[in-house]
């Protein structure tokens, strides 16, 4: 991903942004002899948190139906508790998979599903160089080493750098479907599987989503979800986890609660096949359950919204002239968190991401996510005891992270405009987005 991927008209453009930013001078409304349109009166453009958005009645009469039975613990109480089991059977439908299981938040799936693995100390993990926290701690928590892979124009793993780096020693990959829009998981699928290596999808930031029709989550080995409050649907906190594979299932329901197994979880996966082990205590409570069954039954119904509003955008731009989106390998399957697109540099996205947030259009750079391999932290690899397993094999105490590691993923993220995109946009907001990108790069040309 250099500047040899531009046309010369792209560069000259580019040349143009960054010249603009000190010639013309930032604050000025005149490029290079240019004007730039008064920008129209701004509509109230406020993305909000998805999820919150959309509580109402049916939130609200979960909830109270868990006060008044006062049972708000899943396994017992007096009255019936339910939520979060019918919770989970109904993520099962909707997700196209055997098991769910509820816990209290993604990071907290994302260590149940490397336990559900058997991930631990001399495995390596596969890791986007650009993700959330979660992804790396919970390789590190297994005693594991996690190995970074670059991400590509889709904002996603990249599967070509995956492929290299895999080890005899690699264990599983985590395919994270980063800011709404899903990894290319064919490819992905192909090397993992001609490997054996686990893939571990990764669905917080794309609860919904799909990939050639099949839904995120159901695709790899195993899928994790995240319910915080930034995510499509919400109960402030609270993650789950999909599998087909009843040993995965057990383990990782084993793990959630102490390494033990309830009766629930043997009636669904048969018979019990694994033996207890040291866990821990991830069990989501009832009035998690409540909120996020009422989100759930709604989904559907946010996701045409978002996803509509972001394509309407996306459709609006796509004409410009040498404009670069996000590549998409499935556009049908993109929840439509944002809207994205590539300058030349970074300081052409930032001249970029300045005067689109003149006008109010709530652009940044990419969101959400760590550059994981330049953090402090990774590269000194510190971890909660020194003697940590990850970082004290032969491989843990060679490997090395950085800059150098990730030289891919640090031009993507220098180079990338994010517009997010709210699911109670009008008609009138989209147009108004629009038409403030399409001034913007047209002003930058
Ligand atoms: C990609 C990704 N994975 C995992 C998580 C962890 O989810 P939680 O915040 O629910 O622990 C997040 C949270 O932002 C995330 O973005």
């Amino acid at each position: 991903m250099t500047a040899q991927n531009f046309t010369r008209r792209q560069f000259l453009t580019s040349s143009c942004m960054a010249l603009s930013g000190t010639a013309a001078g930032l604050g000025s409304r005149k490029l290079l002899g240019k004007p730039i349109p008064k920008p129209k009166e701004p509509p109230n453009i406020d993305p909000g948190y998805i999820g919150p958005q959309f509580f109402d009645k049916h939130e609200e009469q979960a909830l109270l139906q868990v006060l008044e039975s006062r049972s708000p613990f899943r396994y017992w109480g007096p009255g019936k508790p339910e939520k979060v089991l019918r919770f989970e059977e109904n993520f099962t439908k909707y997700m196209h998979t055997r098991f769910a299981l509820g816990v209290t938040s993604g990071t907290a799936a994302l260590d149940c599903a490397v336990a559900g693995l058997g991930i631990g100390p001399g495995d390596e993990v596969i890791v986007p160089a650009y993700t959330w926290w979660s992804d790396y701690t919970c390789v590190v928590h297994a005693g594991a080493l996690p190995v970074f892979a670059d991400i590509d124009r889709s904002l996603n793993l990249d599967p070509a750098d995956f492929k290299r780096k895999i080890t005899p020693r690699t264990k599983a990959v985590i395919a994270v479907h980063l800011l709404g829009g899903p990894c290319d998981m064919d490819p992905i699928m192909e090397t993992a599987r001609k490997n054996s290596v686990a893939v571990l999808e990764d669905c917080a930031q794309c609860v919904g989503g799909s990939y050639h029709g099949k839904t995120l989550g159901s695709i790899g080995d195993v899928g994790i979800y995240s319910f915080q409050v930034n995510k499509m649907i919400t109960s402030g906190e609270g993650g789950a986890l999909v599998t087909n594979d009843p040993i995965i299932y057990e383990r990782s329901a084993r793990f959630h609660d102490m390494g033990t197994i309830r009766r629930v979880f043997l009636d669904r996966s048969g018979s019990s096949r694994v033996q207890t082990f040291a866990g821990e205590n991830f069990r989501m409570s009832e009035f998690t359950g409540a909120v996020l069954g009422a989100q759930l039954s709604k989904l559907d119904s946010m996701l045409a919204q978002l996803s509509g509003n972001a394509q309407a955008i996306y459709d609006g731009i796509k004409t410009l002239p040498g404009i670069r989106l996000r590549y998409r390998p499935d556009p049908d399957g993109d929840i439509g968190y944002g809207v994205y697109f590539e300058t030349k540099d970074k300081a052409a996205r930032n001249l970029c991401i300045r005067r689109l947030r003149q006008r109010k259009v709530p652009a940044s750079t990419l969101t959400g996510s760590v550059l994981l391999p330049v953090h402090e932290s990774i590269i000194n690899k510190r971890t909660r005891h020194p003697g940590w397993p990850s970082f004290n094999s032969p491989e843990g105490k060679k490997i090395k992270y950085g800059p150098d590691t990730c030289r891919q993923t640090l031009d993507i993220f220098d180079r990338f405009v994010q517009v997010r995109v709210g699911a109670k946009y009008t008609q009138h907001i989209n147009d108004y987005i629009i038409d403030a990108i399409r001034r913007v790069y047209n002003s930058l040309m």
